[in-house]
């Protein structure tokens, strides 16, 4: 599969998120990663389905893939297919009936994801791969942007991307946390397709109002070292 790129949101400028999307989109993202947090199962808050609905009124159409680390999580996987998530990715220690949380998830329309913490095995994905649409492989501990990619995660990756092919089924397998572009190769080496990145891109936005062009410069360094990994 084509490598995708898809900037994380958490962050961006929530005070002119709309245009933050709308710059990164045509700075060259290829999907939009919306990371929905709750102050309890992970120690952080962010935004809920208000502001997805808001986005989409704004006139984002692009796919945006909604990352739910919160407990419990199946009432929010509700709004959040009516606030038209065209992806739902959740953690399985965060339901108390992940099989059925990933079914509804795909009944409502969505791509189902199920996201696998550091401290989680890839084996944790066997018993829910045939429901499962989108891995999500976290390279950090969930709950905050600007953490250090977990070296160890590229033998998860490795692993996942086995468990996958052996499935015969198009799963793209995302990697979550501490992409750069220093190391986005070795992630798309170890079986990685899509690249979630929040500070690494928003973070360059230094110089409003060409915030695009900045973006782009850090997507197209992105994307050359993705055409050289192997
Ligand atoms: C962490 C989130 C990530 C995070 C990525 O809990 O799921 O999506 O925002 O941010 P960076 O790229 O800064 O690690
Ligand atoms: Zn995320």
């Amino acid at each position: 599969m084509q490598p995708l790129i898809a900037p994380s949101i958490l962050s961006a400028n929530f005070a002119r998120l709309g245009q933050e999307v709308e710059d990164v989109l045509l700075g060259g993202a290829d999907r939009v990663h919306f990371d929905v947090m709750d102050s309890h199962y992970v120690p952080n808050l962010s935004v809920g389905p208000l502001v997805l609905r808001s986005l989409r009124k704004h006139g984002i159409a692009a796919d945006v893939d909604v990352h739910l680390m919160t407990k419990p999580v199946d009432r929010l996987i509700g709004e959040f297919l009516e606030a038209d998530a065209s992806t739902i990715i959740i953690h399985p220690e965060a339901s108390e009936h992940p099989h059925r949380s990933l079914s509804r998830i795909r009944e409502g329309g969505a791509k189902a994801g199920l996201a696998l913490n550091p401290g989680t095995s890839a084996t944790a994905l066997e018993a829910l791969l045939e429901l499962t649409d989108v891995v999500l492989v976290m390279a950090v501990n969930p709950g905050f942007g600007g953490q250090s990619f977990i070296p160890s995660t590229l033998t998860k990756l490795r692993a996942v991307r086995q468990l996958v092919a052996a499935s015969e089924r198009e799963i793209p397998v995302q990697v979550d946390g501490g992409i750069k572009v220093d190391n986005i190769a070795a992630a798309r080496a170890a079986g990685a397709d899509v690249f979630v990145a929040g500070s690494a891109i928003f973070g360059v936005a230094a110089k409003a109002p060409c915030r695009a062009d900045d973006y782009r410069t850090v997507i197209d360094a992105m994307r050359t070292q993705l055409a050289g990994a192997s």
